[in-house]
């Protein structure tokens, strides 16, 4: 069985959908930015902010690489991780990828304090996000097989959604 790699902006519900479609499929979720954070021993947030975001991303593909040689599972991951070419090539040659979209409207309400999440801090949530997901969104497209709405169901219902399409692939 493949890696079920889901993909999409900050407040896309990737981990509470990740940790739904883990249950119902019996499989292991790994949460991409906790993998990094637990490895180097800090946040994502202590890690950005001394070392920078290319630092944080040269770590983000290394786990990308090795989540990608792993044993299967359900991999939530951070919202940048297809800026990188190399990580797009490593999820699709690994497994299924899944794009949960929604719009920037829906996403920031869902990341209002923004804590924990260093990009949000440079400016209004709102311009932020429809700014960054201007800027990935053929990137997000590209990468994904299966693209599926999460901005209007609950986390179970996109869960659900999600399995049935892993299920008929
Ligand atoms: C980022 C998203 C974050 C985290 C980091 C960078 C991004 O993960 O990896 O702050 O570039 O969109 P979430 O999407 O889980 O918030």
């Amino acid at each position: 069985m493949p890696h079920l790699w889901l993909i999409g902006m900050m407040g896309s519900g990737k981990s509470a959908v990740g940790r739904r479609v883990a249950g119902e499929l019996g499989m292991r979720l790994i949460d991409l930015d906790d993998e990094i954070a637990t490895r180097l021993g800090c946040s994502v947030s202590q890690l950005w902010g001394e070392r920078g975001e290319e630092a944080f991303r040269d770590l983000e593909q290394a786990a990308v690489t090795r989540v990608a040689a792993g044993d299967d599972a359900v991999v939530a991951t951070g919202g940048g991780v297809v800026l990188r070419d190399a990580n797009i090539a490593a999820m699709r040659e690994s497994g299924i990828v899944v794009w949960l979209r929604a719009d920037p409207a829906v996403l920031s309400a869902r990341v209002e304090s923004g804590v924990g999440r260093p990009l949000l801090a440079e400016g209004e949530p709102r311009d932020v996000l429809d700014a960054i997901l201007a800027a990935r969104e053929d990137r997000y497209a590209r990468a994904a097989h299966v693209v599926i709405d999460s901005g209007t169901g609950t986390a179970d219902e996109v869960a659900d959604e999600v399995t049935a399409q892993w299920t008929a692939s």
